[in-house]
């Protein structure tokens, strides 16, 4: 393969199919009640999307957006909030849509802070996670797939803010990962 792509990891086809599944049993599992789903920016943007369209309880949609101190590719676990949630989630059922656990340092902090505003309950989705990568507990009750040990971009996960749109998971080759353009790189 050429281009910015070294391998795909989880296919468009894949993708939908598991976004199928993770919606039918949230549906089921809050069937009677009404959802607020938390996306953290920018990466569950995508997921969120086609996940809520496919709920068939009722949900609203806020977001919260934290920029964690550390390298682009490496979280600190010290997270400051850059956008709060616009509603109020006293009593309510939250679920946090995240792209990715990795270190779950950032996703601890935010359970930590949203727990704090007394919701009636708050669970996790997460569209991927990297198990090997864990530094800290974290109970996510829906995950999309396991990834291995590896940088994954695509379906909204970035690098330097870039592979977003692709609409599968991958992993970059070599030059891409470093930022050197490659030939394809002028789809981006
Ligand atoms: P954590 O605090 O280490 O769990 O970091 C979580 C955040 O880091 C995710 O929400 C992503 O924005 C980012 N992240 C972690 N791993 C990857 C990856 O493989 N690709 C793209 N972004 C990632
Ligand atoms: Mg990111």
């Amino acid at each position: 393969m050429s281009g910015p792509i070294a391998e795909v990891l989880v296919g468009r086809e894949e993708l939908a199919a598991r976004v199928d599944e993770l919606a039918e049993q949230i549906s089921r599992d809050y069937e009677g009640e009404e959802l607020v789903l938390v996306g953290v920016l920018k990466g569950a943007v995508f997921f969120m999307a086609d996940l809520a369209r496919r709920l068939t309880v009722p949900c609203t949609l806020d977001f919260m957006a934290v920029s964690s101190y550390g390298s682009s590719t490496d979280s600190s676990g010290v997270v400051r909030i850059l956008k709060d949630l616009d509603t109020e989630i006293e009593g309510r059922h939250v679920l946090i849509v995240e792209d990715i656990i990795d270190s779950g340092l950032t996703l601890s902090y935010l359970l930590k802070n949203l727990r704090t505003r007394r919701p009636a309950s708050l669970e996790v989705c997460a569209l991927l996670t990297k198990p090997a990568r864990r530094r800290t507990h974290i109970t996510c009750k829906y995950t999309g797939f396991e990834m291995p040990n590896k940088f994954v971009v695509g379906y909204g996960l970035d690098f330097a803010e870039r592979y977003r749109t692709l609409d599968y998971i991958a992993v970059l080759t070599p030059d891409a990962a470093a930022g050197i353009p490659g030939e394809q790189s002028s789809l981006l």
